[in-house]
């Protein structure tokens, strides 16, 4: 098999030393790495050091004439099979971000067609800034992996907080995880994969959600009770979320409006919290209209009637009964809604026996386009679970999906809402 390489971008840091350690680790694993220096970064560290583990020559300079005749930038990210920049500065993430080419390193990392991973380090009060956190975000959005950074003691005395380079063997194992998730689907990413699949099925169009608005509905609600109790459920909100970054992924402006779960807001979409079922409901008619409306939240069909604004107090009764009401159907409601329907309105049905018979029913009920069927009896694991196994019911015609991961059904779900929603702007459908 051919050796893998890595392009390691040294970006101007005191951490750059641990880069040293880095190249060893990574040449032991049988991996070449050749090294991209910033200015700075020799100025903690220089390339004769580096370019003694590496075996290699050391790069630093975007107009070194022989360097561009020899190999060229272009070449230098070609030929790696993934990019890492450790330790990543504010100000590398900010040029980034930014689509700056300004130096050799920079240029680099915009002439790529490669993963890259970037390893952050620098003062928490830098990490912590706005706009590195709308860098990072910036980001994580254009599909840069990240690890770290690590929370402790800076090399400046007295600092303490997130800003510190993630050990080298936690860099090692984010760039072993990359390039083995490079080898197993071959050519491209999963979108690309998706895309030809999609496209060598029919019309040719791709799965592009540029100019369109997504809403997806993701979580559990949460009922109260009193102040202090509620009605709940094991939804952990991972596939809505998913769903929500594969069509941010496609291009799309996405409004994610959550229940309670534990999960981080995705960076780049707008993300409403809400507990109740009537604030879900609220919050998705305030933020339409859009072109795909996913409901993929495990919405309380039942809230308790009455909600006193005291704790309810024990008194020794053996038996309470609480007394509930319906809940509003958000999915109905909208898929119902005369002036602002959705396109395309994509419903869940999370069944413990008969899925894809109660989804049928559900599409026909509920009016929706179509309706992600899922088995979630326990044995299952797919409350709070990573992976899914799913039946597309679209009407009469019912696709069965492999078991696969959250993400790979979100992925998939929104290359063919994507593909529908082309077919039907376009007039074929
Ligand atoms: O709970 P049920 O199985 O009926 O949920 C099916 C679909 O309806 C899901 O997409 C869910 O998000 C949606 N739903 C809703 N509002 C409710 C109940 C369910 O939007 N009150």
């Amino acid at each position: 098999m051919k050796q893998k390489q890595i392009l390691l971008i040294i970006g101007g840091g005191i951490a750059a030393y641990k880069c040293l350690d880095l190249i060893r680790r990574l040449r032991e694993r049988g991996l070449a790495v050749r090294t991209v220096m910033t200015r700075s970064a020799t100025e903690f560290i220089t390339p004769l050091s580096v370019g003694a583990l590496t075996n290699d020559r050391v790069f630093t300079d975007l107009f070194d004439l022989n360097d561009e005749r020899e190999i060229g930038h272009i070449r230098l990210s070609r030929e790696a099979d993934l990019l890492v920049v450790a330790p990543a500065t504010a100000n590398l993430l900010a040029k980034m971000a930014g689509g700056h080419a300004d130096d050799l390193a920079s240029t680099v990392l915009m002439a790529t067609d490669k993963p890259v991973l970037v390893a952050p380090a620098m003062n928490p009060r830098m990490w912590l800034h706005p706009a590195t956190q709308r860098n990072v975000a910036r980001l994580e959005t254009d599909g840069v992996h990240l690890v770290g950074p690590e929370i402790g003691e800076m090399a400046e005395r007295d600092e303490v907080g997130p800003g510190r380079l993630a050990e080298v063997p936690e860099i090692v194992t984010a760039i072993e995880r990359l390039l083995a998730s490079q080898d197993t689907p071959p050519g491209g990413s999963r979108i690309d994969a998706l895309n030809k699949l999609l496209s060598s099925s029919g019309t040719g169009l791709e799965a592009s959600l540029a100019g369109r608005h997504v809403l997806v509905t993701s979580g559990p609600t949460h009922e109260p009770i009193d102040p202090v109790r509620y009605i709940a459920n094991r939804s952990s909100g991972k596939q809505g979320h998913a769903i929500a970054k594969a069509a941010l992924r496609l291009g799309a402006r996405v409004t994610l409006v959550t229940g309670p779960v534990s999960l981080p807001d995705p960076p780049g979409l707008t993300t409403i919290h809400v507990e109740t079922a009537r604030e879900m409901l609220d919050a998705v008619q305030k933020s339409l209209p859009c072109d795909i409306g996913i409901f993929a939240a495990a919405v309380a069909d039942w809230r308790p009637a009455a909600v006193p604004n005291k704790k309810i107090k024990k008194k020794g009764e053996a038996e309470r009964t609480l007394r509930l009401i319906e809940n509003p159907d958000i999915l109905a409601t909208i898929a119902g809604s005369k002036s602002k329907r959705p396109t395309l309105v994509v419903g869940f049905a999370a069944e413990t026996a008969n899925v894809v018979e109660y989804a049928r029913k559900k599409h026909k009920t509920k009016r929706a386009d179509w309706i992600v069927a899922n088995d979630v009896s326990t044995e299952n694991g797919i409350f709070g679970g990573d992976y899914n196994s799913v039946h597309l019911v679209m009407g009469k015609r019912v696709e069965d999906w492999p078991r696969m991961s959250k993400e790979e059904v979100a992925d998939r779900l929104m290359a063919s809402a994507a593909k529908h929603l082309a077919r039907i702007t376009s007039g074929a459908e």
